[in-house]
């Protein structure tokens, strides 16, 4: 049974757990978010659909949100959400989803969450490298064991949906929501910017344009830091609160992925 995954991710660890999972079921399409989001009409026609994106602020980040309000579906009777997050608390992106659904007269078959490595630097760990490695490597198992559920169309949401009720992980994240584009007023840029134009390149929403050869910011951010975790020279910092924190990016992960994600 054929599948389309659609996924969003900032600095690959959602990607990577969307090829592999779509490795693991076969007969799958990946589409990235942010090349149909703009869209006034997406549709979609396979039986099953996942979508796969970051925890942000403990909800959905805006740009799946917005993407799922429009998102028609025909002839599907599986839906699914694979949401990575580099804490352990669910939040309320689960709920969010089914609100989002059940206004559609659909409700979510599955839901799961998958430990990956912290890419949020305003809130660092101090997770070693060796560790997120170790993250990385279960997150496959994880996913091995997602998969075989998905392909018996198991129901799996525990979900707590009260209509109506906007508890404190709703509240925050619609707040996050609401100020997210212009969040980017916060970012400049330093003296060892090189002008190598890598943060325009992997931007998802194509919010960076470079002037002068430094970077300007557009404030239609998602602030998914792939400007800020990508940039060679760590030129890019988030108010001071970023100066020595250390970057993180997917291994796997290219730039030339983070520009396949809007092409
Ligand atoms: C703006 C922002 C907010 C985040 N908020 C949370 C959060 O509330 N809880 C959590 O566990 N992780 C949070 N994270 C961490 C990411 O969810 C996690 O590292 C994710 O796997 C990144 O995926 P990506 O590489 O596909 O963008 C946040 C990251 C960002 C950029």
């Amino acid at each position: 049974m054929k599948t389309t995954l659609f996924y969003f991710t900032g600095t690959g660890n959602s990607l990577q757990i969307a090829n592999n999972l779509c490795e693991e079921l076969g007969d799958c399409e990946l589409i990235p978010i942010a090349k149909v989001f703009h869209k006034d009409f997406i549709s979609v026609s396979t039986e099953k659909v996942g979508f796969i994106f970051p925890l942000h602020y403990y909800g959905l980040p805006k740009i799946v949100h917005d993407f799922l309000a429009k998102l028609e579906f025909n002839n599907t009777n599986y839906i699914f959400a694979i949401i990575t997050r580099s804490g352990d608390i669910d939040g309320a992106a689960l709920v969010q989803v089914e609100k989002i659904l059940r206004n559609k007269s659909r409700t979510l078959s599955a839901g799961f969450f998958i430990l990956m490595p912290n890419n949020f630097l305003l809130l660092p760990d101090d997770r070693s490298e060796e560790e997120n490695n170790e993250i990385i490597k279960n997150s496959k198992m994880d996913i091995k064991k997602i998969s075989e559920s998905i392909k018996i169309n198991q129901i799996n949401t525990k979900i707590e949906f009260k209509e109506g009720k906007i508890n404190f992980f709703e509240r925050t994240n619609l707040k996050f929501h609401k100020n997210v584009y212009e969040s980017d007023k916060y970012f400049f840029v330093e003296e060892t910017c090189n002008s190598c134009a890598i943060c325009e390149s992997v931007c998802p929403v194509d919010n960076i344009i470079l002037v002068e050869g430094r970077p300007q910011w557009l404030h239609k951010c998602q602030q998914c830091l792939a400007c800020i975790n990508f940039c060679p020279k760590e030129s890019i910092q988030y108010r001071k609160e970023t100066i020595g924190v250390k970057r993180y990016y997917h291994p796997e992960t290219t730039v030339k992925d983070l520009i396949n994600q809007k092409k």
